[in-house]
């Protein structure tokens, strides 16, 4: 059930002064967006309901309960020094949406209705920003068909929700696994949109990973086995010898947004050769000198081990490499409207 958003909307107390890392799980906040879309009002004009209790309702036939049209995104608004609220390109996560959404043969949002949305979730919801460097509020931007279907075809009604939760760090843990028995996405699959069941699919080979002390898998290519793609929910860099910054090409991975910052920051803000093309396990072992991963979750977390057939192979030298960490403090930076923003990426939100 959905009630609106009201003046008498019940709020859950702010048990926090941020001191403590809200963690990353699942809240009920103040508020959240639902819009629907049908073939006969396309995007109504979608509206704040009350978070606390909030529940989507569906048909049993609901197409995403069967055949899996579902996708998502994920954004961060985060607090300054002088405590406004910023996003951080929210534009490419709605644009990235629709690119997803079109793989799937789904309706999505206007990239405007999709802004509208996140805004007004932060908004509403901007007491849940943790302070200044305790942590951001993580935005969810989620789409399913939530019309019926029997036979497989494209859903008749969507649902697009956009609800937040404050978050600490996501991940973390500097080993990471390939997997001989797990590969993430083929050639012309879907690897390139963030749909859901791709994260379904990485729930067994995360399982594995942890089991074996690592953060997470490192998937390679599913034709030769051999060209890394990423990590089950963040894109993988690597620094060789000669100084250069590889990451793997785009096709068969997610085009991350930090990926795309990193590069750019690399590029542009230190001048670093950079190189996005097939970059081999092989390669990897044997020239990289510092080694990475990023999303908008785990921002920049080094690797410093790679586990590879049953052995462990240290990273330069098996400690956080200091490039890795001028990329990170360099984002974070313009994140936080501390170092020139010669892009346009941080969005301030009036509250
Ligand atoms: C599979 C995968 N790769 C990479 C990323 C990083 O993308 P972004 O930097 O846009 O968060 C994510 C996280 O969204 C992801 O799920």
């Amino acid at each position: 059930m959905l009630q609106p958003f009201t003046e008498q909307s019940p709020r859950p107390s702010q048990a926090t002064d941020w001191d403590e890392s809200p963690g990353f799980d699942y809240k009920e906040l103040d508020a959240l967006w639902v819009t629907k879309w049908t073939p006969e009002s396309s995007w109504q004009p979608g509206q704040l309901y009350a978070h606390q209790g909030a529940t989507l309702e569906l048909s049993p036939g609901a197409n995403v309960l069967h055949y899996g049209q579902a996708v998502f995104e994920g954004l961060k608004a985060r607090r300054t020094r002088n405590d406004k609220a910023v996003l951080f390109r929210p534009i490419d996560n709605a644009r990235r949406m629709r690119a997803s959404s079109s793989r799937l043969m789904m309706e999505a949002p206007p990239v405007q209705d999709f802004l509208q949305a996140v805004t007004a979730v932060v908004r509403a919801n901007a007491r849940w920003i943790p302070r200044y460097r305790k942590g951001s509020l993580y935005i969810r931007p989620l789409l399913v068909g939530s019309g019926p279907a029997l036979g497989v075809r494209p859903a008749q009604e969507y649902t697009f929700c956009v609800f937040a939760s404050p978050v600490g760090t996501y991940m973390g843990g500097n080993r990471v696994i390939v997997l001989s028995t797990a590969h993430r996405a083929a050639p012309y699959g879907t690897g390139a949109a963030k749909v859901a069941g791709n994260y379904a699919a990485s729930l067994l080979p995360q399982k594995m990973a942890k089991s074996l002390d690592c953060a997470d898998a490192l998937y390679c290519d599913a034709r030769e086995d051999r060209y890394i793609e990423e990590l089950s929910g963040a894109n993988f860099f690597a620094i060789l010898h000669d100084g250069t910054v590889v990451t793997p090409a785009l096709g068969s991975i997610l085009p991350g947004i930090t990926r795309d910052s990193i590069l750019t920051v690399a590029r542009e803000v230190f001048h670093w050769p950079v190189a996005e093309r097939r970059v081999s396990i092989d390669e990897i072992l044997n020239e990289a000198v510092e080694a990475f991963y990023t999303g908008t979750a785990a921002v920049l977390s080094p690797i410093t081990v790679v586990n590879y057939r049953g052995q462990d192979h240290p990273i330069g030298d098996g400690e956080a490499g200091p490039r890795a960490q001028m990329l990170l403090e360099a984002l974070d930076e313009i994140q936080l409207q501390e170092r020139p923003d010669y892009w346009d990426w941080v969005v301030e939100i009036d509250e």
